[in-house]
């Protein structure tokens, strides 16, 4: 998939451990979905330590990587490519930002999220992560089109 941006992207999204207990992953898919926006491929998964700090690799200097890391290896977790017009960007609004206190009302994390940390879903920012993070968890195979 070309990174450019707007046009047919592909993005990683995941309902973190927060969101798989607190029952929302219909909710999450719906509202893609809703959106006219693919599923191209989707599992769950329960990560290690190792692999949650593998994952967040670019975080590793932040105070919050040993909470957060350990957060996102606490349960299981649903990883999917998000394929769409435009979808690293509008993935980014449905979720809301970053902290649940700051995000849009009607956002994903303004509805569901309790903090900044513990903040339901992830998505992808950029083309260039986008790509890295799909290859961290699908091979090409597990990604239809
Ligand atoms: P995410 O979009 O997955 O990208 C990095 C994650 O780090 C972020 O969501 C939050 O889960 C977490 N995070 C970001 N900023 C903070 C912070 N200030 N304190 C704790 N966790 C944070």
């Amino acid at each position: 998939m070309p990174p450019a941006p707007g046009g047919k992207q592909r993005t990683l999204s995941i309902v973190k451990p927060d969101g798989v207990k607190k029952g929302v992953i219909g909710e999450v898919i719906r509202r893609f979905e809703k959106e006219g926006i693919r599923i191209a491929a989707m599992k769950m998964l329960h990560l290690t330590r190792r692999q949650a700090e593998g994952f967040y690799d670019v975080h590793r200097q932040r105070p919050f990587f040993a909470s957060l890391t350990e957060f996102m290896s606490s349960g299981p977790i649903v990883v999917m490519v998000l394929e769409g017009d435009d979808v690293i960007a509008r993935n980014r609004t449905i979720m809301g930002a970053t902290d649940p206190k700051k995000a849009d009302a009607g956002t994903l994390r303004a509805e569901f999220a309790g903090n900044i940390e513990q903040n339901i879903v992830h998505g992808s920012d950029a083309p260039e992560t986008a790509a890295t993070e799909i290859r961290y968890f699908f091979s090409d195979m597990e990604i239809t089109s």
